[in-house]
């Protein structure tokens, strides 16, 4: 596709990419192959996987930091606190910006070098701006970031700046500046790189193509991951829809979608069509709510597409409180292992589904970190040293916080406190 669409001239939906019939068999093999590659292309967990994504005529117009290549990891102390015998992250902060959007924008990024655009934009909770200023910088275009002022962590803002975004602070909040952003596109000719770009969710397909391949192609029952802007989810679904059209899978998982309390029309939506209640519509949160500032979003521009995902994978979506994603997220750092908050709403979502039954305990899990633990380091201080306050409840209690201690320049008392 060479023209600059992002809905539907018919319907206004948002667009998605569609290919004609594909013949896959040989591609495992030759994906397994490329690991021992040094070629860029081979390197990069995304365009690995090009056959599975084959939008683009010219590979001349690739940016790659060598996203994806994020590893699986077991971590038996989160499976125990969500009721699990088992679990794995599949671990998107291990991205070259340190977030799960490198993989879509990766490919963003190279169609807008395809398009011959200068210029792209982004309207952000903070990870797609670092991501796509990065990716911009890279491929020599000019990138414009749109923020709701005050409401995105330093560390993602740090990124843009550091990447040389040109940086905007509004102040408004997401849903506002994206439907501003939208329309301004339109009229001064800029590439959109959010997640209505058909594009950037093809390359987000891929964490699922590599999850399966580090499996060998073991289905698991269940995907969690967290929920905001939807854009993740549609990615999701779309993939492992393909992955068994293709052959490369014999079943689906079930797919579970988890939002912050505050912040979740998805939730009351799917809530709604299981009870029947009208029409599927959602209805937007006006004034979205969470310390998770990366999914405080309360009109999610993807629910379309999730809902038919969540309805082909027979998920689920589950909503969680603020003081349930702060533990979830303190016992993933407990792992060793760590992310941010939007990504221990995962753990805090199984915690629930398996209290409920909806998940078995004997289930094959893997949830999606979304994010790096460093993207938001103040959160976490905040809540080790029992400061953490949400607006609605007040504070959060540090139910495993680990404050650092003040010691004197003194030998014996510094002793005396390793030895607690
Ligand atoms: N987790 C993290 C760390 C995120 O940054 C986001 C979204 C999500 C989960 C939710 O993913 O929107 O596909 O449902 N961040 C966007 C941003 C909105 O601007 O960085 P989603």
């Amino acid at each position: 596709m060479t023209d600059v669409l992002y809905n539907c001239p018919r319907c206004g939906g948002l667009i998605e990419v569609v290919y004609p019939k594909r013949d896959a068999s040989g591609w495992k093999t030759l994906w397994r192959e490329r690991r021992m590659s040094n070629a860029p292309l081979d390197q990069s967990g995304v365009w690995r996987y090009r056959e599975f994504l084959p939008f683009l005529d010219d590979d001349r117009h690739v940016v790659t930091l060598r996203e994806g290549c994020t590893p699986l990891l077991d971590a038996p102390r989160a499976a125990q606190y969500g009721g699990l015998d088992a679990l794995t992250f599949k671990h998107q902060g291990f991205n070259p910006t340190g977030s799960f959007k490198d993989n879509g924008m990766t490919c963003g990024a190279a169609q807008a070098r395809r398009l011959g655009m200068n210029r792209v934009a982004c309207v952000s909770t903070g990870n797609t701006s670092a991501s796509m200023a990065a990716y911009a910088s890279a491929g020599g275009l000019q990138p414009v970031i749109f923020l709701p002022h005050g409401n995105i962590s330093f560390g993602k803002l740090a990124q843009a700046l550091e990447y040389g975004a040109r940086t905007i602070q509004v102040d408004a909040n997401f849903d506002q500046i994206l439907a501003m952003v939208r329309q301004l596109a339109d009229e001064v000719g800029i590439y959109l790189l959010n997640s209505i770009n058909p594009f950037r969710i093809e390359g987000q397909k891929t964490i699922m193509v590599e999850m399966m391949d580090q499996r060998d192609w073991r289905v698991p029952d269940w995907v969690v991951l967290p929920g905001g802007n939807l854009g993740n989810a549609s990615a999701f679904g779309k993939a492992l829809r393909e992955m068994l059209e293709l052959g490369l899978i014999d079943r689906l998982p079930r797919l579970a979608v988890v939002q912050a309390e505050g912040s979740a029309p998805f939730y009351e939506l799917v809530q709604a069509v299981a009870a029947g209640s009208g029409a599927a519509q959602l209805h937007p949160v006006e004034h979205p709510e969470t310390l998770a500032t990366a999914i405080k979003i309360g009109d999610p521009v993807s629910w379309p597409k999730a809902l038919h995902e969540i309805a082909v994978t027979g998920g689920v979506v589950e909503k969680v409180t603020e003081q349930e994603i702060a533990d979830a997220k303190a016992v993933v750092g407990r792992c060793g292992i760590g992310c941010e908050p939007a990504s221990a709403a995962t753990l805090a979502g199984i915690r629930k589904l398996t209290a409920a039954g909806v998940m078995r305990e004997d289930a094959d899990v893997v949830a999606v970190l979304t994010g790096n633990v460093l993207k938001d380091p103040d959160y976490i201080h905040r809540y080790h040293t029992g400061v953490l306050e949400y607006k609605s409840s007040g504070k959060i209690r540090p139910s495993l916080g680990n404050p650092p201690v003040l010691a004197n320049f003194d030998l014996a008392e510094i002793k005396a406190l390793i030895d607690v």
